[in-house]
């Protein structure tokens, strides 16, 4: 059996990354997996201060924004995962399968920690079981995201596979991350070298999902790049991360190749590049913000969506929930 999990913080703003390396390219998938589950990871949102109204604001737009991208909800499993109790549950568990160890190595709570580490949260912390219990949880054997969430899968994967050493069982699959499209990791506009996410500072660094025409447009007239025009070929882009972030922006957009980008605009200034990037962002994102903003004036809609899929996830976990417990040795009389 094949089984797809994937999920998205709610904690601001969607950017471009979001969509162009995960949620556009879940679209697919239903075609080749029985489930497909896209969950809105609200409680992975509160490892670090979420204010409560935003979050259910939040909450609502990453899903309006999941089916505004075309992921349909009828075929398509979506839901918020506070909704569905068996994630804690088997984050639990997991707590005691990971070694303090594995979850040291991780380099996203480095990242997020800071220098401040003793003030971070213990959530933050144990993030990533958290995130194996989500798709163990369904037995999910492949898993579609962006590059970063590289290293929290292996983490799903050493989880899985001592749970089915310690246990003599082969409860759970070994996931398989799915990373593909040409947007694996956009990187900020500000900085070639950083990821664009949603917690940089600069708003600059982003093109976010409820940008409008003037924002997109201002954000890549500002976004930097260097003295160069455009190569012809892709090696002209080695070393000048900036310009190939654009490129890259562009070759996505388009559902086009680097190459075929630099068929076009090779030998041309950035002068010339940028608005045409900044046409081809408006025309492809403007029909999924007005979607989402509709879906957002009509929360009634999204949260029928947000309960049914909670409904048809439990009952997906409720077997797998009740072997794990009796393999761990849980006694429910
Ligand atoms: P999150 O909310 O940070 O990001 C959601 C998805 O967007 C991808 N992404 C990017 N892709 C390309 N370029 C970027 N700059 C960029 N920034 C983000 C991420 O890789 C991700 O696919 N821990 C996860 C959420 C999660 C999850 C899960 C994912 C919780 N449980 C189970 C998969 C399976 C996260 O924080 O994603």
């Amino acid at each position: 059996m094949k089984r797809i999990f994937s999920g998205v913080q709610p904690t601001g703003n969607l950017h471009l990354g979001n969509y162009l390396g995960a949620i556009r390219n879940w679209v697919h998938l239903q075609d080749d997996f029985e489930d497909c589950l896209f969950c809105v990871v609200d409680m992975h949102a509160i490892t670090v201060w979420q204010d409560p109204a935003d979050l259910i604001a939040n909450t609502r737009e990453v899903a309006a924004a999941m089916i505004a991208a075309g992921v349909d909800p009828e075929r398509n499993i979506i839901f918020n995962q506070s909704q569905v109790s068996g994630h804690a549950e088997l984050a639990w568990i997991f707590n005691c399968v990971a070694r303090l160890g594995w979850l040291d190595r991780m380099t996203q709570f480095k990242e997020k920690a800071g220098t401040d580490k003793e003030r971070a949260s213990v959530g933050l912390y144990a993030y990533p079981n958290l995130m194996a219990a989500d798709i163990l949880l369904y037995k999910g054997t492949h898993v579609p995201v962006g590059e970063d969430q590289k290293q929290h899968l292996e983490l799903a994967r050493d989880i899985a596979a001592k749970f089915n050493h310690d246990y003599k069982t082969e409860m759970f699959p070994i996931v398989e991350p799915l990373i593909f499209g040409t947007a694996t990791r956009v990187m900020s506009l500000k900085d070639g070298t950083k990821k664009m996410s949603k917690s940089d500072p600069s708003d600059l660094s982003r093109i976010t999902m409820t940008d409008d025409t003037d924002a997109i447009a201002r954000k890549i007239k500002k976004a930097k790049t260097d003295p160069d025009g455009l190569p012809s070929e892709a090696k002209g882009l080695e070393g000048r991360p900036e310009a190939a972030n654009l490129v890259g922006i562009y070759a996505a957009l388009s559902g086009t190749e680097v190459t075929d980008v630099l068929g076009e605009f090779g030998g041309q200034g950035f002068g010339v590049f940028k608005p045409a990037l900044a046409a081809l962002a408006v025309e492809k994102l403007s029909p999924i913000q007005d979607e989402v903003r509709r879906l957002m004036d009509d929360t009634a809609a999204v949260d029928a969506v947000l309960r049914s899929g909670a409904e048809r996830a439990r009952a997906l976990a409720e077997p797998i929930l009740k072997e794990v417990q009796k393999t761990v040795g849980f006694l429910h009389p």
